[in-house]
């Protein structure tokens, strides 16, 4: 992604209509992308995102001695290593992705070769002791500057663990599984707060075995993973990203008279919580044509609003955690609904790509609009109205996105600073913006 910043305007618009279908899911991309470079075999993948995080990725599996290849069909063909990593000419740059960082560490750390991965201003502020920990306990010898990137790993065999996640966290579970798929013995690992479960249905498809268990009702579940595993290529279409079409699901809200259709959508169950928030905020969701490829669930999603307008709600607990990137969009519509939105049990965003919790605050505030900040959360009352103003997405995607949103029923114009923020998951959102925005 090019350094220079970039300005957006984004003018109100009347209504949003028509029909889209998104890039890759960015969580799914990386995944597949992680474990073709390690198994052994072709993969061959079609709608793999398009978004920067992904390609930092890719671009790590081929240090590690993978072969990508980028089709003219826009399919890409990874050659894995057969589970035999080479030691990298350099360090592995993971860019703005905490995905990449976290979750190769683990894919990584079994090997015997030493490895730092680094990234940008925005990753090196972003937590690492959390990984660090279960796979030092593994046997992993781990160096981070002050809990943080650059991590270097001095790799080599590792031993099975039990490990309770203390945050409920998909990339440090993936971190955990994929160190165990390698390690000697079972891994265990019980999460109390149910995460993303890409990585579970990713290994399985590349041919792993993989356990669920729940030992009573209510009881948190445990991964088992048994150790020193093969993995063999596969081909796969990657479902289009639910936490991209969140942006244009939330736009779709903001008119009465809207209807969009958003094509081969990925449905899965750990992340389509949002379609229920979308509906108690008093959105008309259809699901359409749902299959299922590779254990993933892919559907064709239309949205309209109801005419009363939108209703408020509040987020919070496991809820919060499981579309822990669509609540910037949310709060960034919460002026605009009735009753206003509360998000509580999210202090995870403070330790985003930004301190996502401060920077909606600073910009809703710059729109006019009143709210109150906590450590875990935001309490944004509804039935205001907002103005045009100028939005510091802090480089950070997500804000840069939202703040488009809540730009379209703003008087005035908005100027988005940092606008270019928008290609680490979905560089196309401007143009599908402009496309389906009526003024
Ligand atoms: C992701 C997990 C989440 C999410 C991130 C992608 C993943 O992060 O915020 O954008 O692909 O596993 P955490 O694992 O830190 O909760």
């Amino acid at each position: 992604m090019s350094s220079s910043s970039t300005t957006q305007t984004i003018r109100p618009a009347r209504t949003l209509q028509g029909s889209l279908t998104l890039p890759g899911d960015k969580s799914i991309s990386h995944r597949y992308a992680m474990l073709a470079g390690f198994a052994e075999g072709t993969t061959r993948l079609s709608n793999f995102s398009t978004g920067a995080d992904p390609h930092s990725s890719l671009a790590c599996m081929e240090a590690l001695g993978a072969t990508v290849v980028h089709k003219e069909d826009k399919t890409i063909e990874i050659t894995g290593t057969g589970g035999r990593f080479q030691e990298p000419a350099a360090s592995l740059d993971c860019g703005n992705s905490g995905s990449t960082m976290r979750m190769l560490a683990g894919l990584i750390a079994p090997h015997h070769h030493t490895f730092t991965l680094i990234g940008d201003h925005s990753l090196t502020l972003r937590p690492m002791e959390r990984i660090r920990k279960p796979l030092s306990q593994m046997g992993a010898k781990i160096d981070l500057v002050e809990g943080h990137a650059p991590v270097t790993i001095h790799g080599g065999p590792l031993r099975a663990i039990d490990f309770d996640t203390p945050i409920p966290s998909a990339q440090v579970k993936t971190a955990v599984l994929f160190a165990g798929l390698q390690a000697n013995g079972t891994t265990s690992l019980t999460e109390s707060i149910r995460t993303r479960d890409h990585s579970e249905h990713a290994l399985r498809a590349f041919g792993a075995t993989l356990n669920r268990t729940i030992a009573a009702a209510g009881d948190a579940a445990k991964l088992s993973i048994p150790g020193n595993q093969t993995l063999k290529a596969i081909d796969a279409t990657i479902p289009g990203d639910i936490s991209s079409a969140a942006f244009f699901l939330c736009a779709a809200l903001l008119f009465p008279d809207s209807n969009l259709i958003l094509d081969g959508v990925g449905m899965n169950p750990t992340r389509a919580s949002l379609l229920d928030v979308i509906t108690a905020l008093g959105g008309k969701i259809k699901v359409l044509n749902v299959e299922e490829h590779h254990g993933e669930l892919v559907g064709t999603v239309q949205v309209n609003v109801s005419p009363n307008g939108l209703r408020g709600m509040h987020i919070s607990g496991a809820l919060a955690a499981q579309i822990i990137d669509e609540l910037p969009v949310l709060a960034a519509i919460a002026p605009y609904t009735s009753d206003g939105i509360t998000i509580r049990d999210a202090k995870e965003l403070r330790v985003k790509e930004s301190d996502r919790i401060a920077l909606v605050a600073k910009n809703l505030r710059a729109m006019g609009a009143e709210l109150t900040e906590h450590e875990d959360g935001l309490v944004i009352p509804g039935n205001q109205r907002l103005h045009g103003a100028q939005i510091d997405s802090g480089t950070d995607h997500r804000i840069a996105m939202a703040f488009s949103i809540a730009a379209l029923r703003a008087t005035g114009d908005t100027e988005i600073h940092g606008a270019e923020s928008a290609a680490i998951s979905f560089p196309e959102f401007f143009t599908h913006l402009d496309n389906l925005c009526q003024r």
